[in-house]
């Protein structure tokens, strides 16, 4: 159906309903078919478009996922919903059942899975207050907040520094595609075929029945590998030094190594809002510059981006995808390496294709191969992705780039859809409608807009 273009206004106000719909009491489901439960980067995006409606309710996205922390740190990547119907979504928490039984696990029955995502949280928790400050509302409780999520999120991020870490490399190891949140990327690709599958029981995809298209999906043999590694996980009840020996897929995410790093920047400010002790205001330095220093090793030359690595394969994972502007995201790179990434974003690989609907990069460059336009990870536009570029863009001094980039975002969804991905040469909305992060970072943009203007 062709939608009339909303004004910022009515982005802002429908942004707001979306949020709104999916808001279940204290948390916020991803989407209302396709993702009925909490999946933890989302929420952490949840919470930056929160915070411009109510800064109490953007803690409380925070603090309920915080609530399902698992022993070790880990932030579960899914805090199940126990309403949603068990069809809605596979593989639901009865999937994750024997996984409760792990030391680690939270006690109670099975509500979360035994992965992570990227680590926006802390990132998500300093822009709670910074927008509290700049409206002088709701900052006394805001760093009430911070008080009792600084402890966790400081045990998150330890647990990424070392058990996602043992080799101290400063890059998180990830033994799933889903960990790194661009699950069907062609970052993963070869990573992915090299994974045997064994025994899995039959199994029935809930994602198709809720996309007008299988082909904005993964793939079934991508599917069956995702699965086949959920199994290996749960089997050895989620224990890192077993994965680390065993798990089939074993990788260094350079994506979620940036985010970690700029979420431990905010983290070391959040020590001193907190008032915490000296000794965590160096281990986190450390692990910022140790951060640094990993994604550096990383860099691919003849890609002019950062490449991951497969840890199994003791090879590195060359793909042109948005993951390799990792450096950019981390911030406080060489100025070269910075020129060279915003020239790659500019160029015919990304942004400046030819024919792109707006210039927003896509997820894969058009020139990769396994490149598909309306494949979720493998070319689609993601807004939350511009998001992250923009407010890294920002940060480094590139302002005038970074307006250019939310401005054809905010143009983009001002089809009032907000969709979960975008197709890059036409602009239709894939995936799932009215997804939460999505509307989330349409409030932060517009909210930045108005801050702009009444400078
Ligand atoms: C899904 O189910 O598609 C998710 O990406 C896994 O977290």
């Amino acid at each position: 159906m062709e939608r009339s273009l909303l004004r910022p206004e009515d982005i802002i106000a429908r942004a707001a309903e979306v949020l709104r719909e999916n808001d279940m009491g204290g948390w916020t489901r991803a989407s209302p078919t396709l993702y009925p439960h909490q999946w933890s980067w989302d929420s952490a995006f949840i919470a930056i478009g929160l915070a411009h409606l109510d800064t109490g309710r953007a803690a409380a996205e925070i603090t309920s996922l915080l609530d399902h922390q698992w022993e070790n740190g880990k932030i579960p990547h899914i805090v199940f919903n126990p309403e949603a119907p068990p069809e809605s979504y596979f593989p639901g928490p009865e999937h994750w059942a024997s996984a409760a039984d792990g030391p680690e696990a939270p006690t109670g029955p099975a509500m979360t899975s035994g992965l992570c995502q990227p680590p926006v949280h802390a990132i998500a928790a300093m822009r709670i207050l910074q927008v509290a400050e700049a409206r002088g509302e709701g900052v006394a409780e805001t760093r009430e907040f911070l008080e009792e999520a600084y402890p966790k999120l400081l045990a998150w991020h330890r647990y990424l520094a070392t058990a996602r870490d043992p080799e101290e490399s400063g890059l998180v190891t990830i033994y799933h595609p889903w960990e790194s949140g661009t699950d069907n990327s062609p970052r993963w690709t070869p990573a992915l075929e090299r994974v045997e599958v064994g025994e899995i029981p039959h199994y029935e995809r809930a994602d198709l029945g809720h996309v007008p298209d299988p082909e904005e999906r993964p793939t079934g043999y991508e599917y069956d590998r995702f699965i086949w590694l959920v199994e290996v996980i749960k089997r050895t009840g989620c224990d890192d030094d077993v994965l680390y020996e065993k798990c089939p897929f074993l990788a260094k995410d350079v994506l979620a190594s940036a985010i970690l790093v700029r979420a431990n920047e905010a983290l070391l400010e959040m020590a001193e809002v907190v008032g915490a002790p000296e000794v965590h205001r160096s281990t986190v330095s450390a692990w910022i510059e140790r951060g640094h220093k990993g994604l550096e090793e990383r860099w691919d030359p003849d890609l002019g981006l950062c490449a991951d690595y497969d840890l199994r394969a003791g090879e590195p994972l060359a793909a042109r995808t948005i993951a390799g502007f990792a450096p950019l995201i981390a911030g406080g790179g060489k100025p070269d390496q910075l020129r060279g990434l915003l020239r790659v974003l500019h160029s015919s690989d990304f942004a400046g294709y030819p024919d792109l609907r707006w210039p927003l990069p896509p997820s894969t460059s058009p020139d990769e191969s396994g490149f598909l336009p309306r494949n979720y990870w493998r070319g689609p536009v993601w807004p939350v992705m511009n998001w992250l570029l923009w407010w890294s863009l920002e940060d480094s001094g590139e302002r005038k780039r970074a307006a250019r980039l939310k401005d054809y975002s905010l143009a983009q969804l001002s089809d009032g859809s907000f969709g979960e991905y975008y197709e890059p040469f036409t602009g239709e909305a894939l995936g799932s409608d009215d997804q939460s992060w999505t509307a989330a970072v349409a409030l932060d943009w517009l909210a930045d807009e108005e801050g702009s203007k009444s400078q």
